[in-house]
């Protein structure tokens, strides 16, 4: 073994106070000690330092100027349904638009053991997510002769399971490296609450997925929103994994972001009450941006407008359509990461196995909407909630979000009673 980067390892880890993370390294086979060594060369700990400071600070945003954003009606267009449909079919056609599926996530709160897209929502077909998002994209494909392909972002934790999963089901037709792609998404520790990144079961450094914000960075990186230009792709569509009835090839979302020549179109679906806790659009600052309920005062979150709809109504479903060129650009751009306190099996100072049974950690994530600010005009999309909203986020016992409201929105939507 290089004895040189052992004791340059030592001398960051010094640097940071993080000499603990050397702890289990006896005890690793060579090449895990290799893997521990590129990890703390790797690892940027002044973001990691002032990550930790962040969790001493409340973020106040008090002195954000919010307004509402201008959305359309998918409904309410009237002629002009025709003729954005139009625009985006040509476009489809003439194989412009990729899907782009977020699977990276942990679905901590679904506690199903493998890659959330794997799992059966209990319909009499028994498909998985996977499989639910796969039908949907092969059938509308067919509409517009075309395949429309398909990236899936994975994280470390989860892309050999994703893989090996899509193997087995030989990849639902279609055909890797040719029309689907898999990449990773990227990763940052976990420390606790004293600043001390934590070590995971396999004695390296614990890391977690950097959350949906990224999702730019790491198309760029992993060479996608090139290929998507060698493919001729012009717009991607990204959505999450968890959400059933996602419709990832809409013309009428492509036509109005050609028409109006923005480069982020978005679906909304309008809030089931004033004081539902989801994210909507809003303008921060003049800016597109998403606000979370978090955020919003009760007489904002009631106001209306002459029709009787609430000023800040639209709800940020995660569906949204970009620009290949907008990804890079976002790409380039580091996002603010939010945190986040969650339970995280470590090893202890005693090389022991913590399993926790309340929070004792943090996690950062970027927030892929965080993006949307760099964007002067982009355009809302309301659409109905039972036709494209059919979120799996909780277990059963939750009863909201969860496999039993998912499974039942998604038979209703297909007549499958
Ligand atoms: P959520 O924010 O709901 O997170 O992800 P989650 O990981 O599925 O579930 P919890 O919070 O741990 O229970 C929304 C979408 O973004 C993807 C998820 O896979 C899901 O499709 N996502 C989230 C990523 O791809 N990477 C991340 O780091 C976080």
């Amino acid at each position: 073994m290089d004895l040189r980067r052992l004791e340059n390892a030592k001398a960051i880890l010094s640097k940071y106070h993080q000499e603990h993370l050397l702890n289990q390294y006896d005890r690793l086979d060579e090449t895990g000690k290799k893997a521990l060594l590129d990890e703390i060369e790797n690892i940027d700990f002044d973001l990691i330092n002032s990550l930790y400071n962040s969790t001493k600070k409340e973020t106040k945003h008090n002195k954000d100027e919010i307004t509402p954003i201008e959305y359309l009606d998918k409904f309410k267009l009237n002629e002009k349904y025709k003729y954005y449909e139009n625009i985006g079919k040509k476009a489809i056609k003439e194989g412009k638009l990729a899907a782009v599926t977020m699977a990276g996530g942990q679905g901590t709160r679904l506690g199903h053991n493998g890659p959330k897209g794997t799992y059966d929502i209990g319909l009499d077909s028994h498909k998985s997510l996977f499989e639910l998002l796969s039908d949907n994209l092969k059938e509308e494909g067919k509409k517009y002769d075309v395949t429309i392909p398909w990236f899936i972002m994975t994280s470390k934790e989860n892309n050999k399971a994703t893989v090996e999963f899509f193997e087995k089901h030989k990849f639902f037709g279609y055909q890797k490296d040719k029309n689907i792609f898999f990449f990773m998404q990227g990763e940052l520790p976990m420390i606790d609450t004293e600043g001390k990144i934590l070590i995971g079961e396999n004695g390296l450094i614990k890391l977690a997925a950097d959350g949906h914000g990224g999702i730019y960075e790491s198309l760029v990186k992993n060479g996608m929103t090139k290929k998507m230009k060698q493919m001729g792709i012009e717009w991607a569509f990204i959505g999450g994994v968890d959400n059933c009835l996602v419709k990832m090839v809409d013309p009428i979302l492509m036509g109005i972001a050609i028409d109006k020549k923005v480069t982020v179109a978005c679906k909304s679906v309008v809030k089931a009450n004033p004081h539902e806790k989801v994210g909507v659009f809003c303008k921060r600052n003049g800016k597109p941006n998403v606000i979370e309920y978090s955020e919003i005062t009760e007489d904002m979150a009631e106001a209306t407008d002459e029709n009787g709809e609430l000023l800040y109504g639209e709800s940020h479903i995660l569906c949204n359509l970009f620009s290949v060129d907008a990804i890079e650009r976002m790409g380039a751009n580091p996002l603010p990461y939010h945190v986040a306190f969650k339970k995280a099996k470590y090893i202890d100072k005693d090389g022991n196995l913590v399993v926790p049974d309340s929070p004792n950690a943090y996690k950062f994530e970027a927030f892929l909407f965080d993006a949307f600010g760099s964007v002067d005009e982009m355009a809302v999309l309301r659409v109905k909630r039972e036709e494209e909203f059919a979120p799996v986020k909780n277990s059963d016992a939750a009863g909201v979000d969860c496999p039993k409201t998912a499974r039942n929105l998604y038979k209703k939507f297909y007549n499958l009673d």
